[in-house]
């Protein structure tokens, strides 16, 4: 199927998608809704039998059962062993899920209804730090269990009525100095988040963090928390047990921002909201599961995906939310999609045939407009655009900035897709003072090929519940993909040589230890930091 989908795009390239706007009810036929989201990928070079073909892949690669064995918990994450039940821990009024027969249900709501007590007694006061009231929150983490939070209370920022949140992540001191300066050590709550309990750059700025609060405070650990799967860790760490917030090895880092790790925004919106965040994605879980793969969401942002990477070869996708609170949203959806699906083999170990995981990247608009658009629109590489707008912010006395905000959204698209002609480019320069002999040349600076592909992603405004179904509908898709190629979304080894490399470099960059071979270029970058660096 593959090769037909190929030979497909083969005959369709380079057509006019403008063009393909004379068929009838284009934009209704290459849409979907789901509850008030309105997915639009209408703007794009796929046509009916283009979509027909990747539902044929869709069948191919047995989406229906597979998605069956995720949710009732089969250990689809082959090399690991896992099952992958991110969708368990908002299964909020759902039935049971059984992992090798033991339903885990009662679990996660005993841990939920535990983090709710808790975050409610840090914002009420009830749980003290020495100085008193808890003002300020710190969670150290990293990857998922670090950018899920961050991204999810700056996205619903006007729903805080909780203390400031902050967010840690990075290894180099200057991050956790630039945090704390300024912060009460008496009134912080640190949260350290990690699945693993393990992981350097957490468990290093855990140990600042807590020599931080012990200069002002007798007993440090009363002022920390610990989100993790390790029981034994989080107590040899000094934090006791009903400070502790388990989750079990079913929920991958990249996907736990549903559970404890997500404290921290618990903590900052209230459980309330918290549950509604959940429950937006629990009915995208049910959309995901019930529908048809041709009024998926999930599924049709899945094969936009496909078609755009896979077979138009297209290396990056960029992510553009005009909503300025989901400015960490490409860093986040940068881990979910790069990690889950950037494989080069499928699941029985031999290579992948095609490209996997697209480069995810992108900024809020407008900003982008004025720093890289203008390699999207006139660049030679073609980037299909993620537009994401809300149809009302959060700010009724500003809804005009809103509304031209929206306006710019539109129009971004509508440019990539129609572009300026030369001809027009020519009307334009014309009667501009420019030289007769120079309007040619001086135009076409100005020809924007168009035929650019984007979609767009329209809610009605970011609420919890909203961007629960956002973010559900991205891991969904992340699934999709990865079933079509036939890889293991959910595993990461790829991160594990990087780590090894750096745990056996440490020694030797601070002196303890001599460096192998000087004569190598990691050598001559050593000796530049012997010479420059602290030891
Ligand atoms: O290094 C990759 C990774 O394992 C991610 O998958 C994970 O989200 C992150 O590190 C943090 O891991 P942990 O929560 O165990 O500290």
């Amino acid at each position: 199927m593959w090769d037909q989908i190929r030979e497909h795009y083969k005959s369709v390239r380079g057509r006019s998608m403008a063009g393909l706007f004379d068929v009838s009810k284009r934009p209704e036929r290459f849409s979907v809704t789901f509850g008030d989201l309105l997915f639009d990928f209408s703007k794009t070079n796929l046509d009916t039998e283009g979509l027909w073909l990747l539902f044929q892949l869709v069948e191919q690669y047995k989406l229906t059962e597979k998605r069956a064995r995720m949710f009732r918990g089969d250990p689809i994450n082959e090399t690991e062993g896992r099952a992958v039940l991110h969708t368990a821990l908002r299964n909020l009024d759902g039935g049971p899920v059984h992992v090798d027969g033991e339903d885990v249900m009662p679990n996660v709501r005993e841990t939920l209804a535990r983090m709710g007590d808790f975050a409610e007694s840090v914002r009420d006061g009830s749980f003290k730090g020495a100085g008193g009231q808890i003002t300020d929150v710190v969670n150290i983490g990293i990857g998922g269990s670090d950018l899920g939070p961050a991204m999810a209370t700056l996205a619903l920022s006007p729903y805080h009525d909780g203390p400031r949140c902050h967010f840690v992540s990075n290894v180099d001191p200057a991050h956790i100095c630039d945090t704390l300066r300024g912060l009460d050590p008496t009134t912080t709550l640190v949260i350290v988040a990690s699945k693993t309990f393990t992981t350097i750059e957490t468990m290093t700025n855990a140990a600042t963090a807590r020599a931080w609060v012990g200069e002002a405070v007798n007993e440090p650990s009363a002022q920390f928390v610990a989100l993790s799967s390790a029981a034994e860790k989080t107590a040899d760490f000094g934090i006791p047990p009903e400070r502790v917030f388990g989750f079990e090895d079913w929920v991958g880092g990249r996907y736990s921002l549903w559970g404890p790790i997500g404290l921290s925004l618990m903590i900052a919106i209230g459980r309330e909201a918290f549950h509604a965040f959940l429950r937006g994605a629990q009915s995208m879980d049910n959309h995901f599961r019930a529908a048809d793969a041709r009024d998926s969401m999930p599924v049709l942002l899945a094969l936009v995906g496909i078609w755009h990477h896979q077979i138009c070869g297209y290396p990056t996708r960029a992510v553009l939310p005009y909503d300025q609170r989901l400015s960490r949203l490409p860093a986040y959806l940068q881990q979910l999609e790069m990690e889950s699906n950037g494989k080069s083999v499928v699941m029985d170990g031999s290579p992948l045939g095609c490209a996997a995981g697209p480069i995810v990247w992108g900024e809020p608009g407008t900003n982008g407009q004025h720093a890289f658009y203008q390699l999207i629109h006139q660049g030679k590489a073609v980037v299909p655009c993620e537009f994401m707008v809300a149809a009302r912010g959060h700010d009724p006395d500003l809804a005009h900035q809103h509304n031209l905000l929206i306006a710019n959204c539109l129009a971004q698209s509508e440019a990539l897709m129609k572009g300026r002609s030369r001809k027009e480019a020519l009307d334009l320069v014309r009667g501009k003072g420019v030289a007769e002999d120079d309007e040619a040349r001086q135009a076409s600076h100005r020809v924007f090929p168009g035929n650019r592909p984007s979609t767009t992603l329209i809610y009605p405004k970011l609420t919890p519940d909203v961007l629960g179904q956002i973010i559900a509908l991205y891991e969904h898709r992340v699934f999709v993909e990865g079933v079509l190629l036939g890889i293991n979304s959910f595993d990461q080894w790829g991160v594990e040589l990087g780590k090894e490399l750096a745990t056996a470099l440490g020694p030797i960059v601070d002196g303890s230890k001599d460096a192998p071979s000087q004569d190598t270029s990691t050598g001559v970058l050593v000796n530049y930091v012997h010479r420059h660096g602290v030891r």
